[in-house]
């Protein structure tokens, strides 16, 4: 019997609503197909912060080191500054783990409104690949004669040739995977005066050796003027830290809501464990109503499964996503329904013990 060690971090706000039903899918599933999830769970979050002064405890990564994966909510809650939450615990955790790569797919589902007019299933099908460990997100940098008006702030960038060559590469041979083997890169070079040249030379270079793979590029804000204006262009995105961040939120927002986007922090050779979450975050303005949408974290949950090699259970959770979503009676709010998180949550498990 296969069997995986999974460290549970719900986090904060609704962190904490959508994780159990992630789980719930996750055990249907596994009693289906015979494999074994041991789960354990860490109340990381901004509460242990107000207690303990930090997000996680001193020596939290080597904790987490021994799993085969970790599974997220969502970190950061008002009461505690974000860049204290998100340096305190994911950012650690993405950095200590080398999960270079965050892979988030953007599909239109049928049965969900796209906010786009005339848009339909198939219409928009793409993966955003963003460079998760360097470039914009740094803390690097300083402030000085702070406080007066002289005051000067600095924010580094840092851009290097393994971890740029890295990302490329993985959107490269992800984009020559696909049938329509196209790859767009996310570049500033007209305003970033270093940093973006360089990337787009690296794009460039990549390229040769992937002659199949038609590659375009566009600066970040025509860009993300096209996604509205053409999303069905796009096959893989690969972009820097930032870029990818913005993209990957604008991309499920087409699709009709960001709260259905999985997003898999990977560490592709396997050394450190990875760590699938939903794109969204803690989401304070409906914290605690029981009006969550699950379906990102449990899609975040199917990207665990076949990360970990068990691409039954992928296939299964999606299926169940596709029939809850096409079927339309137990949708969320922020999907035009009336459910509560956990019917939602019941839906699904009810769909996929249905189709098997
Ligand atoms: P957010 O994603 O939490 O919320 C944005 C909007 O989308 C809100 O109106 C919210 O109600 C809605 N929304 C989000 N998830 C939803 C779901 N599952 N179902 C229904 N509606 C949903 O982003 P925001 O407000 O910018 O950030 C709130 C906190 O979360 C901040 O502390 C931020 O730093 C943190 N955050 C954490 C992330 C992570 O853990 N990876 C990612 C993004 C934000
Ligand atoms: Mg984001």
């Amino acid at each position: 019997m296969k069997e995986f060690n999974i460290a549970v971090i719900p986090g904060d706000g609704i962190g904490m609503e959508v994780i159990p039903e992630g789980i719930k899918v996750l055990d249907t599933v596994a009693e289906m197909q015979g494999i074994r999830l041991n789960y354990t769970h860490f109340d990381w979050s901004c509460e242990t912060y107000h207690r303990t002064g930090r997000m996680m405890p001193e020596g939290g990564l080597e904790q987490l080191q021994a799993f085969d994966a970790i599974f997220l909510g969502a970190v950061g809650f008002p009461g505690v500054p974000d860049h204290i939450s998100l340096w305190g615990l994911l950012l650690p955790i993405r950095r200590a783990f080398d999960q270079y790569v965050n892979l988030r797919p953007v599909r239109l589902f049928e049965g969900l409104q796209s906010p786009l007019a005339g848009k339909k299933e198939g219409d928009i099908d793409f993966y955003v690949v963003r460079e998760n460990v360097e470039g914009e997100y740094s803390n690097i940098g300083g402030i000085q004669y702070e406080g007066t008006d002289d005051e000067i702030v600095s924010q580094q960038s840092i851009f290097t040739r393994k971890g740029t060559d890295r990302i490329l590469r993985y959107a490269f041979e992800l984009a020559q995977s696909r049938d329509k083997k196209h790859l767009s890169s996310a570049t500033k070079s007209n305003g970033l005066f270093h940093s973006m040249p360089y990337w787009d030379s690296r794009v460039e270079a990549m390229a040769q050796q992937y002659p199949e793979v038609k590659v375009d590029q566009y600066h970040i804000d025509i860009f993300t003027a096209n996604l509205v204006r053409m999303p069905e262009h796009y096959d893989v995105i690969v972009g820097s830290n930032l870029f990818g961040d913005i993209l990957s939120d604008l991309g499920p927002a087409c699709t009709g809501t960001i709260a259905i986007a999985p997003s898999a922090n990977i560490n592709p050779d396997h050394r450190f464990p990875s760590m699938f979450e939903p794109v969204h975050g803690s989401a304070p303005d409906i914290a605690g109503q029981n009006i969550a949408n699950p379906i990102g974290t449990v899609w975040a949950a199917a990207m665990m499964m076949q990360h970990l090699g068990c691409d039954d259970m992928h296939d299964t959770i999606m299926q169940g996503i596709e029939d809850v979503i096409r079927n339309g009676d137990s949708l969320t709010r922020d999907m035009g329904g009336t459910a509560s998180t956990q019917a939602l949550g019941d839906a699904l498990v009810k769909a996929i013990a249905a189709a098997h």
